[in-house]
């Protein structure tokens, strides 16, 4: 756990937590000191020494004097080690996860993230506050303990610490005991939330396919799992809790046999012996008590373990110096092989192969293939959401790699199919492509990727909010703004993802004429779905299973009569029959 709170705390902070832990140690000491002082006082009240027994008495009253000190002390420093881990601590995760690559970030990290801002560095701040004086004291002073037992009668003093193991031992094994079963609960729950949030999300599917009387079965089969967890771990909960208390009586009831055969062979003063007793009941309480906090324990760990990884996920290495780009606004792909990051960061399945290929600058580039052939894949790699296996990727003539982000994005716009608008006006959300462009620029780009055309038809106009609170837009409409985005950044370089949805002749329109207007100042990649961006780009990539299976111009590729040309055909078969179809 220390090890975990130094790691999470990063190297700036050791001194504060390494203070905190001597001052903390030296009370569990102090504290273990002050209660076997209790020995030599009794003996001598016991006996009649009243002498001995106020002398020894002002020794006593001084140690616990400097035991209450200690505490202060350490408390306080424990509340100053919770103070730092509140204040760094989301400084650190935030300056990390600024560096993490973008592919790192899907729906399960975006969670995680969100839950770790708030639980888990509050909990985290809270156990060295409150959790780790408990364990400390509890383990700290019966070992004090047992080394002034063995001073005073070396028999017992043995006996004392043969049986610490054993306490501890069973406090370990109920406490693994208990974690087993919290584990399993876990598990449950977590899958049983995943499936009402399913259930949620999907109503509109389940509804039209009248799926909400009789129930959703794999939610349900997963509520009935977490029924059945929770009734296991109470019943395998039990013998966990009563092991941890059961050791420590059994323990108490030897050390009371030892002593008292000692006693009665003459070799220990029944004097003695009562007032070593209860030394040992002061022992064995703290350190089944740490057992009792496991379950906080548990908890503060597993959160320090959440934060660990993501600090400990490796950043996008980046250069020194980012490196002058050389020819503005080209891109290579050169022999690039690729894989997802799988589970351990290793590389899974192979999705892209030996891809190469170059766009000049100021030229459009197609992108076609079949459904899951790697294009959305491709375009990632070359905006460094993730880095190549094998091969490298060039923007503006130099290695991604060699880049920095900021100066990698500069010369990148990104139209994806997945457009995210921020809870903002129109203006706002477009204005993002570029913060301080002047009014004018910004309605030039509006009216060019046709938001304008959205704006008349909106409440509020310009100041309509959009986005997750306000007005949502269609696909097509989002895509435009995302459009209107890139026209007004002005990149070198634009990476456009089409809407797979077959566009209205209107949408269709704009789309066609911000096109014509990016490609007047920009180098195109465009994985295509619209037959006239196809026909109109200087050149075609077409992508199967990961693989270029061919290259070059829509008359080349026709002529070729292979991939290209059925790609074509079915898709000139789809428009013809969709275009009869409006007709009839
Ligand atoms: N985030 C991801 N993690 C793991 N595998 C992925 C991820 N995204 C895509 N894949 C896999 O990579 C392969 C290529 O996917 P990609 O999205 O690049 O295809 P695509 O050509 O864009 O398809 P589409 O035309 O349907 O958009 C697919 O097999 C897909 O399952
Ligand atoms: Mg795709």
């Amino acid at each position: 756990m220390i090890r975990d709170l130094t790691a999470v705390l990063g190297s700036a902070h050791r001194a504060v937590l390494f203070r905190y832990l001597v001052a903390l140690f030296a009370y569990a000491v102090a504290q273990g000191l002050s209660v076997a002082l209790l020995v030599p006082v009794l003996s001598d009240l016991l006996t009649g020494d009243t002498g001995g027994a106020a002398r020894w008495t002002g020794w006593l009253a001084g140690a616990v004097l400097v035991t209450l000190g200690l505490h202060y002390v350490q408390a306080m420093l424990g509340f100053q080690v919770a103070l730092v881990i509140l204040t760094t601590l989301h400084h650190r995760l935030g300056d990390h996860v600024a560096a993490l690559p973008l592919g790192w970030f899907d729906g399960t990290t975006v969670g995680r993230l969100t839950r770790m801002g708030t639980k888990s560095v509050l909990s985290i701040a809270g156990s060295c506050a409150h959790l780790l004086q408990p364990l400390v004291t509890g383990v700290l002073t019966p070992a004090t303990v047992v080394v002034v037992m063995l001073f005073l009668d070396w028999r017992l003093g043995l006996a004392t610490l043969v049986c610490s193991p054993l306490i501890l031992f069973a406090a370990r094994l109920s406490v693994r005991l208990l974690n087993r079963m919290d584990e399993l609960n876990d598990a449950a729950g977590v899958e049983a939330s995943g499936r009402v949030l399913e259930f949620a999300r999907n109503q509109p599917v389940l509804r039209a396919f009248g799926r909400t009387t009789d129930g959703y079965a794999p939610l349900e089969a997963a509520l009935e799992e977490q029924r059945a967890a929770s009734r296991k771990q109470v019943w395998m909960s039990v013998p966990g809790m009563l092991l941890g208390g059961f050791a420590v009586q059994v323990c108490f009831s030897a050390l009371i046999g030892v002593g008292a055969s000692l006693a009665l062979d003459g070799a220990v003063d029944p004097v003695e012996l009562v007032a070593l007793l209860a030394l040992v009941a002061r022992f064995a309480g703290p350190l089944a008590e740490v057992g009792d906090f496991a379950a906080v324990v548990r908890a503060a760990r597993n959160d320090m373990g959440r934060v660990r990884a993501v600090l400990e996920e490796p950043p996008l290495p980046e250069p020194e110096r980012s490196a002058p780009v050389v020819v503005p606004g080209a891109v290579e792909v050169d022999g690039v092989r690729f894989g997802y990051p799988g589970r351990g960061g290793r590389s899974g399945e192979v999705v892209l192969e030996d891809v190469s290929f170059t766009v000049a600058p100021r030229t459009v580039t197609a992108l076609v293939g079949a459904s899951g052939s790697g294009k959305t894949t491709l375009t990632r790699l070359i905006a460094r959401f993730f880095d190549v296996d094998a091969g490298t990727v060039r923007v503006g003539g130099v290695d991604v790699r060699d880049q920095s982000t900021a100066a990698l994005m500069e010369q990148l716009s990104l139209v994806f199919q997945d457009v995210y608008l921020f809870d903002d006006t129109l203006i706002g959300n477009i204005r993002v492509g570029r913060p301080d462009a002047d009014e004018q620029d910004v309605l030039e780009a509006a009216r060019l990727a046709g938001v304008d055309e959205i704006v008349a038809r909106l409440p509020e106009g310009w100041e309509t909010r959009v986005g997750e609170a306000g007005t949502s837009l269609s696909g097509g409409e989002r895509q435009r703004v995302s459009i209107a985005r890139a026209l007004l950044k002005g990149a070198p370089i634009v990476l456009l993802d089409e809407a797979t949805a077959a566009l209205d002749p209107e949408n269709e329109a704009y789309v066609q004429r911000s096109m014509d207007a990016l490609r007047a100042t920009s180098t195109l990649l465009v994985i295509a779905h619209r037959l006239s961006t196809v026909t109109g780009a200087d050149q075609i990539v077409v992508l199967d299973e990961g693989r270029v299976a061919e290259r070059g111009t829509h008359q080349e590729l026709m002529a070729l009569d292979g991939h290209y040309a059925r790609f074509w055909n079915e898709r000139h078969r789809a428009l013809g029959w969709r275009i009869a179809a409006g007709t009839s």
